[in-house]
C-alpha cells in the first residue's frame, strides 16, 4: 500500500465508526419527515423529477433519500461498507425504492460501477477527503451523459486558512496555510450527527484553483461559481438564522463560508 492508500484505508475506519449514529440520527429526522434538503442545493438543481443523479459521498444516504423524494432516480455512492448497508436499510425504511447504493472509493468508481447520469452532484464535507482532484474529476465526466450538469456544494477553501476558536468570538486569526501539498491529520471525526469519535483521518485541504484546475482536467465546462455567507449546520458557524442556516453573526457577509458550482459536459 502506497501512502495515499494508507491514508484512504484510515479514512474508511473512521468514518464506519460513526456509521450507526449517522442512521440512528437520520432515520428519526426522515421518518418524521423533518429533514430538509440544504435550501440553497435545492434551489440551484431546481426541478429534479425524473432526472437519474449520482450522488458522490453519500454517507448514510440522508441526502440521497432526501433527492429521490423529490422525484429523482439515485444511486449513492461512498467509501464506507457500514455506510451503504446503513443507507440501504434507511431507503427501506423510508420505503423507497428508487435509490441504489454502491460502496467504492470514489477516485476508483469505474472499476465498479456503469451508468450516465443526468447529474453528478457532491456536497456539504465532500472534497476534502479525496486526495487527487484530477482524478476527481475524469470519474465525474465519465458518469455524465452529454448535456448533464455536474454540481459541487462545500466548504469554501478561503475559510481553511481560520482558527476556528477565534471564528466563534468574531475574529478572524490566520492558523492554517492556504497552499497545502499534504493531507492534516486528525484524531477525531465527525460530532455533526452523533458524537465525534477518535479515530485518525486525512483531510486535503483543497485550493480553489485545484477545485476549478480538477474539473477542466476532466473535460468540464464551468457554468458558474457562487458563494455564500451562510452554510449547513456542521460546516461552520452555529448561529441560526430564519432558514436555519448556519452564520458568524459579528462577521456577516464578510466572508465566504460555503461555495458552489456547476460544471457542463457538452455533446
Ligand atoms: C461529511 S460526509 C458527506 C455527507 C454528505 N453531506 C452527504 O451528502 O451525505 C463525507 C463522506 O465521504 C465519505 N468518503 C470519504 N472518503 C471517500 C472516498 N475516497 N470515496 C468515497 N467516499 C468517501 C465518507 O465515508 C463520508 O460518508
Amino acid at each position: 500500500m502506497d501512502q495515499i492508500e494508507k491514508q484512504i484505508e484510515a479514512n474508511k475506519q473512521a468514518w464506519s465508526k460513526l456509521s450507526k449514529d449517522h442512521y440512528i440520527h437520520y432515520k428519526e429526522k426522515l421518518l418524521r419527515h423533518e429533514l430538509k434538503l440544504n435550501p440553497m442545493v435545492d434551489a440551484e438543481l431546481g426541478d429534479i423529477k425524473g432526472k437519474k443523479i449520482l450522488h458522490l459521498q453519500c454517507n448514510t444516504g440522508a441526502d440521497s433519500i432526501l433527492l429521490a423524494r423529490k422525484g429523482a432516480l439515485v444511486t449513492g455512492v461512498d467509501l464506507v461498507p457500514e455506510n451503504i448497508f446503513y443507507a440501504r436499510q434507511m431507503a427501506e425504511d423510508c420505503k423507497l425504492d428508487t435509490l441504489q447504493f454502491v460502496e467504492s472509493d470514489i477516485l476508483k468508481l469505474t472499476d465498479v460501477h456503469q451508468g450516465q447520469y443526468d447529474i453528478v452532484l457532491t456536497s456539504d464535507g465532500a472534497i476534502g477527503w479525496i486526495p487527487d482532484l484530477n482524478q476527481w474529476g475524469k470519474v465525474i465526466a465519465h458518469f455524465l451523459k452529454d448535456d448533464g450538469f455536474f454540481y459541487l456544494h462545500d466548504g469554501h477553501p478561503f475559510m481553511m486558512i481560520f482558527d476556528e476558536d477565534a471564528l466563534d468570538k468574531g475574529e478572524l486569526v490566520a492558523r492554517y496555510p492556504y497552499f497545502k501539498q499534504t493531507a492534516d491529520l486528525d484524531d477525531s471525526i465527525g460530532g455533526y450527527a452523533g458524537e465525534p469519535m477518535k479515530a485518525d483521518n486525512y483531510y486535503w485541504g483543497h485550493q480553489l484553483s485545484t477545485i476549478v484546475n480538477g474539473l477542466l482536467s476532466g473535460g468540464l465546462y464551468i457554468t458558474y461559481i457562487k458563494e455564500y455567507d451562510r452554510c449547513v449546520s456542521g460546516m461552520g458557524g452555529s448561529t441560526l438564522d430564519a432558514n436555519g442556516l448556519c452564520y458568524y453573526p459579528e462577521l456577516e457577509g464578510k466572508l465566504p463560508l460555503l461555495l458552489s458550482l456547476k460544471a457542463e459536459k457538452k455533446s
